[in-house]
């Protein structure tokens, strides 16, 4: 390498690295943002624990007991930095057709201006300055196996050392992913600041981050540009950005290549073996906080000897056609980056298992003898907590004020192999074939435990219409029902139009080539009863709604038609080991007409608002439904 490119702010690139265009892009960020330092990350252990240090020197993580949680930390982040910004994320296709009705859109120049090169009334780029007085860390990354031809490299360039130390174990980090990009390969540039210059002699906070927030995507030069935040999706950018936004257009831009493309889904993959040694893959897309991290790691309940649930991924997937035809899933992260509330002992032991140590925490309580909690933890709080905000919290100042002690979105940051029953199959780099598909909304109400659709477009349909009531995984008004195809719509980096044709096409490809397609399921965990409690008792007891699409899929477990498909009638299912009586499963499994009605209102609503290029497969489908509603 000549050396002009390694002077000034490179002057601190390593020796191994060889990639001119990545170096002089990094020398270009440099400049653009006036970052004070550069330092480039290599993934290691040594690396790990400076990050860990440094940070808790500077206030951002606490080291917990490390009796209690060996070598495991806490985060605490500004209070206004809490989970994702949908309202701020932006997909900035050429034309706004590209980018669809469901997400926010700028032109590419419009937003370059904004944010990397100024406007023409002299408002200067964001970006410009926004890492003076801070370090930028290279964080070259490899979403999926390193090497595996389904797996892409991604070099995030981010001013945030927790961005940084979350990066190592949610994707394979540092120099092998550089090994893989060797002297001229493909990476997805990745720029990252928390929008928070220092000045000279400034302090500085502990959480950095900025009001004005930008989660920028362009589809068509796959870049991703962050500003102002430094939490969770809008920040490591692996993974919801780059794994699903961006990766979604990379898979449909596939088709062009391949005649098929590929899939990049909000998807959890799981490995579920029978008794008798049979195992079958499931991936199924439920919306933030919605159980995948749950399901994926699922113990099967007592009467279900025998069966064993392995995870291979909690959150993503990726998805392509092999030779024969089958479905191909890779989990593209390296760890989890899971809901904390209502994790515990019973609803998810594998979890709990997972964090016993090597874990940071953001955004849960603190216990007075320096370990986490977070409620739903245990049945009782302690009796004194310090708060997600830092704050003395007693459950008598709970039930004064409502504060929870643990913040609805507040995370942990653990790797896959910390998890007991992580897949042996789940660093393979051909990935696993997919058995079932599963689509799941948080529905109070209508709709049912569990439907099998008759055909891949049906399934699609089902998917496409899918609603859910929002949570605390992204910022705005909680507990409204959305319309959220397929687990997608904060997520999908195109029109979603686009996207549902994508899917009936590579069904339709795929049958044509006489493969066996994936079943498709939708279900709903979240029915409600009268008294406003859960009537399923869900997490491991959806274990038996698990085996039954694997007796489906076998062709051995019966159900009875519906309007939507076909549902388990009560005695479909094997009830050993819990009580739950006919009617309370009717009140799970049952289709209420008149809701279905009002239901169907929505999805024309959806089709409307999604009219640009909607499939005439769609319509048609619920043409066939409503015939069948009313008949
Ligand atoms: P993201 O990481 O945001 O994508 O979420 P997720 O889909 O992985 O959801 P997760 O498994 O973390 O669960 C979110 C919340 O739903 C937690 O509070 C769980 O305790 C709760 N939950 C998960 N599965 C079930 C279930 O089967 N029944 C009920 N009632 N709650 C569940
Ligand atoms: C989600 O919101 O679906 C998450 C958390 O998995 S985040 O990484 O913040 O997107
Ligand atoms: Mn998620």
């Amino acid at each position: 390498m000549n050396s002009p490119l390694r002077e000034g702010p490179l002057k601190s690139v390593p020796a191994y690295v060889r990639h001119a265009r990545l170096i002089a892009w990094v020398g270009e960020i440099a400049a653009l943002t006036e970052a004070a330092d550069v330092v480039w990350c290599d993934g290691t252990q040594a690396e790990y624990e400076r990050l860990c240090a440094l940070l808790v020197s500077q206030g951002t993580l606490m080291k917990l007991n490390p009796e209690l949680r060996p070598n495991s930390y806490l985060a605490r982040s500004a209070p206004s930095d809490v989970a994702r910004v949908e309202d701020r994320t932006f997909i900035c296709s050429q034309r706004k057709e590209d980018a669809g009705p469901t997400n926010h859109w700028m032109t590419p120049a419009e937003m370059r201006a904004l944010l990397q090169t100024g406007k023409a009334d002299g408002t200067p780029p964001l970006f410009r300055g926004a890492m003076k007085g801070r370090t930028m860390y290279v964080v070259p990354f490899s979403m999926g196996p390193l090497g595996s031809p389904i797996a892409h490299i991604g070099v995030e360039l981010t001013d945030s050392p927790y961005v940084a130390l979350s990066m190592r174990t949610m994707t394979r980090m540092g120099r092998g992913a550089l090994d893989v990009l060797g002297a001229d390969g493909d990476f997805v540039p990745c720029v990252h600041t928390v929008g928070a210059p220092l000045q000279p002699g400034q302090k500085d906070v502990s959480w950095p981050c900025n009001d004005t927030k930008y989660i920028v995507h362009y589809p068509e030069t796959r870049e991703i540009w962050s500003y102002g935040s430094g939490y969770g999706g809008n920040a490591l950018l692996g993974k919801k950005c780059f794994a699903l936004r961006i990766a979604s257009t990379m898979g449909r831009h596939a088709v062009a290549q391949d005649g098929r493309g590929w899939l990049a889904e909000h998807m959890l993959i799981l490995g579920v073996t029978s008794p008798e040694g049979k195992k079958s893959h499931i991936a199924a897309a439920f919306p933030s906080a919605c159980g995948k991290t749950n399901f994926s790691m699922l113990v099967p309940p007592a009467g279900f000897n025998g069966w064993k649930v392995t995870t291979i991924g909690d959150d993503i997937a990726w998805i392509k056609p092999g030779a024969d035809g089958r479905l191909y899933a890779i989990n593209p992260e390296a760890g989890y980056f899971g809901v904390a509330p209502g994790t515990n002992d019973h609803t998810n032991p594998n979890c709990m298992a997972s964090l016993k140590r090597d874990v940071v925490f953001t955004n849960v309580a603190l216990t007075d003898d320096g370990d986490v909690w977070w409620e739903g933890m245990t049945d009782a709080p302690p009796a004194h907590l310090i708060d997600w905000q830092g704050r003395d919290w007693t459950p008598a100042i709970a039930q004064l004020t409502g504060a929870k002690a643990a913040h609805p979105n507040s995370r942990v940051t653990v790797a896959a192999t910390n998890n007991p029953v992580l897949d042996p199959e789940w660093d393979n780099p051909a990935g696993v074939a997919i058995d079932a598909f599963i689509f799941g909304g948080r529905r109070s109400t209508t709709v049912p435990l569990v439907t099998e659709a008759r055909t891949w477009a049906e399934g699609v349909y089902m998917a496409a219409t899918m609603g859910s009531e929002t949570t605390a995984a992204a910022a705005g008004q909680q507990g409204v029902v959305r319309r959220d195809p397929f687990a997608m719509l904060p997520f999908t980096g195109y029109n979603m139009a686009d996207y549902f044709q994508h899917w009936l096409n590579l069904g339709d490809k795929l049958a044509a080539e006489g493969a066996k397609l994936p079943r498709i399921y939708c279900v709903n965990w979240f029915r409600k009863g009268a008294d406003g409690k859960f009537v399923w008792p869900g997490y491991g007891e959806n274990m038996r709604v698990l085996e039954w699409m694997v007796g489906r899929v076998e062709g051995r477990a019966s159900g009875a038609e519906n309007v939507f498909g076909t549902s388990p009638r009560y005695e479909d299912l094997r009830w050993d080991g819990l009580a739950f009586t006919p009617e309370q499963y009717a009140s799970v499994i049952g289709i209420d007409r008149a809701a279905w009605q009002q239901e169907l209102v929505l999805h024309t609503e959806l089709f409307k608002t999604l009219e640009y290029h909607l499939p005439a497969e769609l319509p048609a489908t619920k043409a066939r439904i409503e015939a069948l509603l009313a008949g």
